[in-house]
């Protein structure tokens, strides 16, 4: 009876359950994890006829069609927020972890936050977790607005760090609470019965507006520290999932623009290379769209998936036609290799739930089923990419589509557009991104 009671416990809290730990019996066929990025809560935002006044991140512009559940022009209020986590909590799922790759304080004027508003944002959303998920395992990693003034992460410990350090302290050991104190950045295990490994990475480091890493050549020893970690990974047997804010590669919406300063890209570039075969997958956030990339050796072989997921938060400039729908995804592995299997992305169609005062968060796609492809493995989505680059290809159309989490169908993207799109997901080195723009003509 104490056994069943158990299991139905477990069953019934579902989340809780780690894949092949818990109770007794085979281990599940399927190992799942939630990602969950850029959530941009917006304390200020609230229902009010002058539309100015609806949140401090529309910077003084009029909302533009304000409900319960946000406004393009406006960062998440807490009510998008939690309807995101009450679905994972009500979806049924069963997940042994989830990850959550930072950016939680509002896009406002540096002097309207500091350095205690943003520590209280971010011990917001870490204490709203743990509340709703008290046996969930999180593994967090630092966005470039956590902290203050944004984008500045420094290379040795600050008091934001500290705090973090603090309020992670039930998901992560002491070892990852060392590294996190002074750099931002840390691995685990999983859990100490599975071979598989989160490293987070402080990208903040790399991005291109921080100056305090401005000719340093490897800030906070972080570069050191990952050869280091994913050499032990290779000789432990362990795979890695490497989870950061800022991701490697170029924009897919831009001309030879990477998120991180060059330099850095080519280095990190190098040490993924070295290692894709420890690495089984790589998460991103910071764009706030969706979007894959493949990265290849250098020989052109696809060896290593990554994905960017896009954001809770709807918002958008003033001057930006385009937006995300809020986001959030769940992916599949094998729990024997810890292979990626699948990916499922959940949305919020924003204008429907502000119409209903209801949201309604709905699956958008299966990537496996919306591409017909086997599975997340780097062939796979290597193949994927070179459909989409086909002239007319309808993958493409889906793709670009999702780009923006189904916010408005009606987009095309074709020419440069796409080039830009397609050079980005296949190209993550400069050599071979310059090379790819080449071949559709552009400088
Ligand atoms: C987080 O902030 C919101 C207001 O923005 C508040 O309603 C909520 O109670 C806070 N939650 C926690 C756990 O601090
Ligand atoms: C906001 O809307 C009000 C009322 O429609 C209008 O008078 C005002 O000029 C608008 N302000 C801005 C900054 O667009
Ligand atoms: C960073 O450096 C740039 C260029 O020197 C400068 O314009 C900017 O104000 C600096 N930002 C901060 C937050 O110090
Ligand atoms: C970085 O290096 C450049 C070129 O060597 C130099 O002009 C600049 O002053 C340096 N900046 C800092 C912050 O050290
Ligand atoms: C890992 O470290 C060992 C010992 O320092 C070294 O011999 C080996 O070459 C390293 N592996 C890689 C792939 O660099
Ligand atoms: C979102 O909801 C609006 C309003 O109900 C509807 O017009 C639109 O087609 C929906 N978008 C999608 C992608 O379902
Ligand atoms: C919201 O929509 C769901 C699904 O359509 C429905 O079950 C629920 O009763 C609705 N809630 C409210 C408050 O209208
Ligand atoms: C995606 O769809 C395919 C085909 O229907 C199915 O086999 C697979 O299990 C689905 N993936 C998920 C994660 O539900
Ligand atoms: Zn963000
Ligand atoms: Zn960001």
């Amino acid at each position: 009876m104490a056994l069943l009671g158990a299991i139905a416990c477990c069953l019934l809290l579902s989340w809780h359950c780690p894949a092949g730990l818990g109770f007794p019996g085979p281990a599940p066929a399927i190992g799942q994890f939630w990602h969950v990025t850029d959530l941009h809560l917006d304390p200020t935002y609230h229902l009010t006829d002058d539309h100015r006044k609806v949140c401090a991140s529309s910077k003084g512009a009029n909302a533009s069609n304000p409900g319960p559940f946000g406004d393009i022009l406006c960062d998440s209020p807490y009510q998008l927020i939690l309807s995101a986590f009450d679905f994972i909590k009500n979806s049924g799922q069963k997940t042994s972890f989830m990850i959550w790759t930072g950016d939680s304080p509002p896009h406002v004027p540096v002097h309207e936050l500091s350095t205690d508003t943003v520590i209280n944002v971010i011990a917001n959303m870490t204490n709203t977790v743990q509340s709703l998920f008290p046996n969930l395992q999180v593994f967090p990693a630092l966005g470039n607005h956590d902290y203050w003034p944004q984008d500045q992460l420094p290379i040795a410990t600050s008091k934001v760090y500290n705090a973090v350090a603090n309020l992670w302290k039930p998901w992560l050991n002491e070892e990852a609470i060392g590294t996190l104190r002074k750099g931002g950045f840390y691995s685990q295990k999983v859990h100490p019965n599975m071979n598989l490994r989160i490293i987070s990475l402080n990208t903040n480091l790399y991005y291109s507006p921080n100056n305090v890493t401005l000719n340093k050549t490897d800030p906070a020893n972080q570069f050191e520290w990952l050869e280091n970690t994913l050499n032990i990974s290779q000789q432990n047997k362990e795979k890695v999932y490497i989870i950061a804010h800022v991701p490697v590669g170029y924009l897919p919406y831009a001309n030879t623009i990477t998120a991180m300063r060059e330099y850095y890209n080519e280095k990190l570039i190098n040490i993924f290379r070295k290692y894709s075969s420890v690495i089984a997958g790589q998460f991103y956030g910071h764009t706030h769209r969706d979007s894959i990339m493949v990265l290849s050796d250098i020989k052109g072989n696809p060896i290593s998936s990554l994905f960017v997921a896009p954001a809770v938060t709807p918002v958008k400039s003033i001057k930006e036609k385009q937006t995300n729908n809020p986001g959030i995804r769940l992916f599949q592995y094998d729990p024997h290799d810890y292979k990626l299997l699948d990916m499922l992305q959940y949305y919020l169609n924003l204008t429907d739930a502000n119409l209903k005062e209801n949201a309604t968060w709905k699956q958008e796609y299966n990537l496996t089923q919306a591409y017909g492809i086997e599975d997340l493995q780097p062939k796979s989505l290597y193949e994927l990419a070179k459909q989409f680059a086909s002239w007319d290809s309808k993958q493409f159309i889906k793709y670009y589509n999702y780009f923006f989490v189904s916010y408005d169908n009606s987009v095309i993207c074709s020419g440069i557009c796409k080039a830009f799109q397609i050079c980005a997901i296949m190209n993550l080195d400069h050599t071979s991104y310059r090379d790819c723009l080449k071949q559709y003509y552009i400088k």
